[in-house]
């Protein structure tokens, strides 16, 4: 079993990524070229644990222990006995390439490599690796301690044995895993991608307001927050970002589409909440726009958002990205949806969203209603997800 971890990069994820690893009694060395990112990142983690001394759900020795089995570090060569490393650092194919280049030369044999990117190929960074059977995605979801989702991707050449290593020792650490294929978005950011592009559309297309549509997820649908204000929350060019990886991973799949409205929004630097202003106004004094409270509208707005979500989560299935089972496991523990996609669209009844998707495609003329092969197969053979 691991016990010695090593990660490179200390910032968000990285930093979170090590005080998982460290809360479950590994050995962890945190690696990151700037000296002052070290010490920032090390601040941090002690300010965490001190507001959990302080809201009592940790004691002072857990603490201790946590800290002091963490070695933060500007030496790559440190990784040397690691049984593990995993790689955070930024989100640039030949940065990363000329890091696991690097890493397989330092490591030993057994060392399993691993990298949690959110948008680029997995076997694409392992390529530029001569033993590429040890490599793997491993895609946390922020903020690491709290999201219990991991997505584990293994590429064609992984060798199997050790991705139910790595799964064995991420359960251990208390993280639901999925496993997911190694195309674009891997589940929860490709099948996601309707909840903001699809309420982006309907804005696009004149039918409602920021407001109203976060409220009728909330209220029709039981989401925890509506997609403008997660994507203010996300920020705008990152969560542009994913959806652009997506539409250009997927050969411009019309699904994926990136929205002028967010690109425009990025472009004028209004990211969200980190700019002070999104979609809606963060300042102070901001007195924000109430949602028109129209329940025939709202169900309106709500049903073709879930559609879209639904077309996705089927053609995720259809391309054999994973299981209906992860699927629907990856949507409510890594995004908090109220319910499974697949399992939501069996209990409407498959027609319901089918004949949804078609009547859009006709009102509109848009291929982003094409419905996924395998909900019409469904359909036509009269039968379920499940
Ligand atoms: P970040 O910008 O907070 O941290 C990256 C760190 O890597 C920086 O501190 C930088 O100094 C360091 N770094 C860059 N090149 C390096 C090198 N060659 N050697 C050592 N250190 C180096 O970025 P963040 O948000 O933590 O993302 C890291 C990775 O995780 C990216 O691949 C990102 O796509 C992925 N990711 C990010 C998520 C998020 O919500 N922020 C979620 C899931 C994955």
């Amino acid at each position: 079993m691991s016990n010695k971890i090593s990660v490179i990069g200390a910032g968000t994820m990285g930093s979170g990524i090590a005080q998982v690893a460290a809360s479950n009694s590994c050995q962890v060395t945190i690696v990151d070229s700037f000296p002052q990112v070290l010490e920032s990142s090390q601040a941090k983690l002690k300010s965490i644990l001190n507001r959990l001394v302080e809201k009592g759900k940790m004691n002072e020795d857990k603490t201790q222990h946590i800290l002091a089995n963490i070695n933060w570090t500007s030496e790559m060569e440190e990784i040397v006995d690691s049984d593990l490393v995993i790689e955070a650092i930024v989100e640039n194919l030949e940065i990363k390439q000329k890091l696991f280049s690097q890493m397989e030369s330092l490591v030993s044999e057994d060392c399993i490599l691993a990298t949690n990117t959110s948008s680029l190929s997995v076997a694409g960074i392992a390529s530029a690796c001569n033993n590429q059977t040890r490599i793997m995605g491993i895609h946390f979801f922020n903020p690491v301690p709290l999201m219990k989702l991991v997505e584990v991707i293994p590429t064609e050449k992984t060798d199997e044995r050790l991705v139910k290593e790595v799964k064995s020792i991420l359960e251990g650490w208390g993280k639901t895993v999925v496993t997911a294929k190694d195309t674009p978005g891997f589940i929860v950011n490709r099948v996601a991608r309707p909840f903001y592009g699809e309420a982006l559309k309907i804005y696009e297309d004149g039918i409602a307001d920021f407001a109203t549509i976060d409220w009728a997820m909330k209220e029709f649908g039981g989401f925890r927050m509506g997609p403008f204000e997660l994507m203010d929350y996300i920020g705008n060019d990152i969560n542009y970002s994913a959806t652009k990886a997506v539409y250009d991973g997927t050969n411009h799949d019309p699904r994926y589409k990136p929205s002028p409205t967010q690109r425009k929004m990025m472009d004028e630097g209004l990211l969200g909440r980190k700019s002070g202003k999104g979609y809606f106004d963060y300042s102070e004094s901001a007195v924000n726009p109430e949602p028109k409270k129209n329940e025939e509208l709202g169900r309106e707005i709500f049903n073709r958002i879930l559609v879209m979500l639904i077309n996705a989560a089927a053609d995720a299935l259809n391309g054999s990205i994973a299981t209906r089972e992860d699927i629907d496991i990856a949507m409510t523990t890594g995004v908090n949806y109220p319910k499974g996609l697949l399992k939501w669209a069996d209990d409407i009844g498959l027609n319901i969203p089918l004949s949804q998707l078609k009547e859009l495609q006709s009102q509109y003329g848009d291929d982003r209603y094409i419905a996924s092969p395998l909900l019409i197969k469904k359909v036509s053979e009269n039968s379920t997800f499940y």
